[in-house]
């Protein structure tokens, strides 16, 4: 993967930060705490980790957890074991050497699975100590077995095939575990100034996720909703997760213009791979127009003005 992707994955922390639906996040982490013993958590596209030092740092977590973090990129693993030790540092946890997990390695010499241990030492009587290890793993989220009391799935629904990740994630919960899945991405994006041609631009975007993509879809967060229903699932909350980065006071926000410049790179490369046959006859656009439009959107964006809104599905689920 490329740098400009970890860079964005670490600049959206932030906005991850605002856009998550507490109520559903509170149901989730009630949900967890009512779970016997040690809690197993396993992350399916963790990326560079941020959900889990997130949930750490909020102190939203049982005492004890086991957290397995995986991600199908090496480079997302690679700089997750670099991050998150120094965040949960920050946030007062001691943080164990890191250990390998068998001996299996994947491309360059990374180690395929690593382990360390997070702890947390109360200074007064009225707090519980917290003890977390974390595994962080290069694997294929459909490749994996486990035990789980919970599976998180943040900002992955929309890049997947919805249905056979619902299934790899059944297999991968205990009796009554948890599914939390938020951050999926559902059917609007928008910038500010305003343009005439946003809408033409967002239909062909949307028909790259669902048409051209091999995966996912523009709607995933309501199908996510369906399939829920669908299924012999418990909804325990659903709300909207959206993304919302915009100048404050001429500048953006902590390092969350580097968000917005890729999605307009990914819109760019998504644009670019639609053949304009495909397209219904509304949504066409002249090359020259759409590079205008593009042009016009960077500009905005060096100027610090351009203003960026996506509607996310944030979910929370239980199994059997
Ligand atoms: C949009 S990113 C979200 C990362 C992280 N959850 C976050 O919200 O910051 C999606 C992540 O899923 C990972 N991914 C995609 N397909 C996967 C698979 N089959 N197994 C494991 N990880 C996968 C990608 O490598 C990427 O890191």
């Amino acid at each position: 993967m490329t740098t400009s992707f970890l860079t964005y994955l670490e600049a959206k922390r932030t906005v991850d930060d605002s856009a998550l639906d507490r109520r559903v996040l509170e149901q989730f982490t009630n949900a967890l705490s009512n779970r016997d013993g040690p809690v197993r958590l396993v992350e399916l596209g963790v990326g560079v980790g941020a959900m889990l030092s997130r949930l750490i740092e909020w102190d939203v977590l049982p005492p004890r957890v086991s957290y397995r973090g995986v991600d199908i990129d090496s480079s997302c693993i690679v700089r997750a074991r670099e991050r998150v030790p120094k965040r949960l540092e920050s946030a007062g946890y001691t943080v164990g050497a890191p250990r390998s997990v068998g001996n299996e390695t994947v491309e360059d010499g990374v180690p395929k699975a690593t382990s360390f241990v997070a702890t947390w030492a109360p200074s007064s009587d009225d707090e519980t100590a917290t003890e977390i290890e974390i595994t962080l793993e290069v694997a294929d989220a459909f490749a994996l077995e486990d035990d789980a009391d919970a599976v998180i799935a943040a900002a992955l629904l929309d890049i997947v095939d919805l249905e056979s990740t619902l299934a790899a994630i059944e297999s991968l919960l205990a009796p009554g575990g948890l599914c939390y899945a938020p951050i999926t991405y559902d059917g609007s994006t928008a910038f500010t100034p305003r343009d005439s041609l946003d809408a033409s631009i967002e239909a062909q975007y949307h028909h790259h996720m669902d048409e051209v993509r091999p995966a996912g879809g523009s709607r995933a967060g309501s199908a996510l909703l369906e399939s829920v229903a669908d299924r012999p699932w418990s909804l325990l909350a659903a709300g909207s997760g959206d993304w919302v980065v915009s100048p404050v006071d001429g500048g953006y926000p902590h390092r969350e213009r580097a968000v917005v410049s890729h999605v307009l790179e990914t819109m760019a490369d998504a644009l670019a791979a639609v053949p304009s046959s495909d397209l219904p006859e509304e949504s066409r656009l002249p090359a020259e127009k759409r590079r205008r439009w593009f042009e016009r959107r960077h500009a905005e964006l060096e100027a610090e003005r351009l203003g960026y809104v996506a509607h996310n599905v944030d979910v929370v689920t239980r199994v059997p």
